[in-house]
């Protein structure tokens, strides 16, 4: 049997490792991560021949070594390394203080006990030393030591996970040995801003660093500063230095300046964890220094690469930033660092989005609505449909690849540990397909005319869809009444989830009956968190948030409905907020006017996909102190999509003001 190994950008199992990083957990993702390790390397790549991997037969079209993750063909291990199953892993008996990833493995993955039978082998060390007595095939070393690897036995097809001496396209460089997740981790890291910091540049020079500079270099430094009276402090790090070996006293002097030079070389991928983690950022001296997934991470957000060679220049060139520049590499350091090099522990409990309705298919009470269409509505709002559920797990694959720069980068929302139901950044199919027979299907072109066809097409060029009505209710059965008849015959409703907040009582036995399903869930515990939980009875992307005494009226949740669905990735809809600082004090009315920054989720549209975010990825700090407050749940929504979008929420107009 032949290795056939592989590396490269390789998205599956780059995801694969931050996520293991993160959460000492092993996703189904793996399945993808162990494909991809055989992934062929390209003949022509000169590391795939040194590596002694097989080269490709001539007309073999290959993937692999050039940037993208998969490559469709196996071979020889083809039953055992399957792309749509769980793939079997073997776990090497190592240390005992791995116990606890090992847990996480078989929690999660599919570890097998005999070899024979994996897929993929992993490996965790400690000490750099691997004793490996027999072949494995496919291995992934998992390297805790800061020293380089040493096999007992002749291993040269592995693939290593470590924080120093890295074979470019193949290891991945990453700081294992973070601290443990704790809850109140997040309290640790200093405020982005103020930008000013004591020290304008911080140049750290590790004990291994002796390479680096002459010491003409650095005069040109320091006099280059002293003309501009930037503070530039220079911390050699051998001896007993203090400042360099206390994590305390190290962490400060990180956090009190803007830009740090780090010329380390063991310690790299430490300090350049700490320097993004303190808000610091990391100026990087030298060209050719793996960073950490740099496959996927695009670090020229939040770092900067100069050459050695460039070194007299670069006071010139870090002063060239502006301080919104500055900013905004910080906050994107501190995102990367947060959702892929720390311990982030997410909320794993996905079963609290299986609830069973109350009422089964069987149980027929409800009380009849009178069908009379309301006669306020004297608009056509568009065809009344049976319903429609969203098409979902569409980009299994290609959210790997087409979308995995955006996934990592801007929007770091894949970071649920499955893949992603609904994706609010898919791109849209261009207009011109509802003219062609194999793509026209849920387009309904919009006739030039009165508008009236503009209705019936919701906005026309894109594909027909619905949305549900998550409606959260506590105790008043007249107002959910009343609630439920408003929505009686609205079209593109696809169903009404009634969130029954209140534990002690059942809900009424009759409620209006509408064109579309009504289900109750219980809830057992009174939370309104309860409202942003993605049940898999949601089916489409699109979630109108609703409390049961906002009275809107159809036409207006329409067009807020056609908004969104132009804005798939923002909060559109009704009840306006504004909030601001004004010195030390904060200020949140609900005045009419035009300045307003948040849209409220007693009457809005989210995407499904921010219920996942909100319930499985936020941190559960928030979380808690919605229940402790039994409030304030509509503002940390807005504050998590605002976060992940960069982008305000946007408020649609309804006939009178809606407070
Ligand atoms: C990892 O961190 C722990 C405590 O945080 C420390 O005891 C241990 O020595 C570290 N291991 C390595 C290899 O640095
Ligand atoms: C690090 O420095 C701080 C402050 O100077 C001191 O309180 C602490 O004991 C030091 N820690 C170690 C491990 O030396
Ligand atoms: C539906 O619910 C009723 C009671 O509400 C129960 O008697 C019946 O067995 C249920 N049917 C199914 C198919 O679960
Ligand atoms: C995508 O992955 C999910 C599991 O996360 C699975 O349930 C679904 O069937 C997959 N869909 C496709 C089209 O592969
Ligand atoms: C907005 O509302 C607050 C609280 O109701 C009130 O004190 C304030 O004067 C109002 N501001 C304006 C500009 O109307």
């Amino acid at each position: 049997m032949s290795l056939q190994f592989s590396k490269q950008n390789d998205a599956i199992s780059s995801r694969f490792f931050r996520k293991l990083i993160r959460d000492k957990t092993i996703i189904f993702l793996i399945a993808f991560l162990i494909y991809s390790y055989f992934i062929y390397y390209l003949a022509s790549n000169g590391s795939c021949r040194e590596l002694g991997f097989e080269e490709l037969e001539p007309n073999d079209y290959d993937l692999g070594c050039n940037g993208y993750p998969l490559d469709y063909r196996v071979k020889d291990q083809q039953s055992r390394c399957s792309i749509s199953n769980f793939m079997p892993i073997y776990i090497h008996k190592s240390s005992n203080s791995f116990n606890s990833w090992i847990e996480n493995f078989k929690t999660e993955g599919n570890v097998v006990e005999s070899i024979e039978e994996a897929c993929i082998s992993i490996y965790l060390s400690e000490s750099g030393l691997v004793d490996l007595s027999e072949f494995s095939p496919n291995l992934i070393v998992l390297n805790f030591g800061l020293n380089q690897l040493t096999f007992k036995t002749t291993v040269s097809n592995y693939i290593a996970v470590q924080s120093n001496n890295h074979r470019r396209h193949i290891d991945f460089a990453t700081y294992l040995n973070v601290s443990d997740f704790d809850d109140d981790l997040w309290k640790e890291p200093p405020p982005l801003l103020p930008y000013t910091r004591k020290n304008f540049i911080l140049y750290y020079i590790d004990i291994d660093g002796e390479d680096s500079l002459t010491s003409t270099d650095i005069s040109t430094l320091l006099t280059s500063s002293k003309r501009s009276q930037d503070t530039i402090e220079i911390l050699q790090c051998s001896g007993e230095n203090s400042k360099c070996s206390n994590d305390t006293v190290r962490a400060s002097t990180f956090q009190s300046s803007i830009f740090c030079i780090l010329s380390s070389v063991q310690l790299f991928q430490r300090r350049f964890y700490e320097s993004l983690q303190s808000g610091c950022i990391p100026v990087v001296l030298s060209s050719s220094q793996i960073l950490p997934f740099e496959d996927q991470i695009d670090w020229r957000l939040a770092s900067i690469k100069v050459p050695r060679a460039r070194f007299p220049e670069i006071h010139f060139i870090l002063r060239s930033y502006s301080m919104s520049d500055v900013l905004e590499m910080r906050r994107q350091g501190r995102i990367f660092v947060e959702t892929y090099l720390a311990d982030k522990r997410e909320d794993k409990n996905f079963e609290r989005v299986r609830a069973k309705p109350l009422f089964n298919n069987s149980f027929t009470s409800p009380q009849s609505v009178i069908p009379a269409s309301p006669i306020y509505e004297e608009e056509y709002l568009g065809p009344l449909e049976s319903s429609y559920d969203s098409p979902s797990h569409l980009h299994n694959f290609s959210s790997l690849n087409i979308y995995s720069h955006k996934l990592w980068n801007e929007f770091p929302m894949s970071a649920f540990g499955s893949s992603l139901e609904f994706l609010p950044i898919a791109y849209q199919p261009p207009t011109e397909v509802e003219f062609y027979p194999d793509s026209l299907e849920g387009f309904r072109p919009i006739e030039p005319g009165s508008g009236v066809e503009f209705s019936r097409a919701l906005g026309g060029n894109l594909q027909r869809e619905q949305f549900t009505v998550v409606l959260l209710t506590y105790n008043r059965d007249a107002v959910l009444s009343a609630s439920l008849e408003r929505l009686n015959r609205m079209p593109y409703l696809n169903k009404v989830i009634v969130i029954w907040n209140n534990i002690d009582r059942e809900p009424p036995l009759s409620w209006p009956k509408l064109h579309v399903s009504v289900e109750f869930l219980k809830m057992t515990k009174n939370s309104l968190n309860n409202r942003f939980v993605p049940w898999d009875r949601i089916k489409t992307e699109a979630v109108f948030s609703l409390d049961d005494d906002i009275d809107l009226r159809q036409h207006e949740i329409i067009l807020a409905f056609r908004i969104w669905r132009e804005n798939r990735d923002r909060i559109v809809g009704f009840p306006a907020r504004f909030h601001s600082r004004y010195n030390d004090l904060m200020y949140y009315n609900s005045n009419h006017t035009c300045q307003m920054s948040m849209i409220l989720t007693g009457a809005a549209f989210i995407h499904k996909a921010y219920l996942y975010a909100y319930t499985f990825s936020m941190p559960s700090a928030i979380r808690k102190h919605v229940d402790e407050v039994t409030n304030c749940e509509d503002i940390a929504m807005n504050f998590l999509v605002s976060h992940l979008t960069r982008k305000p929420p946007i408020k649609t107009t309804s006939r009178w003001t809606l407070k």
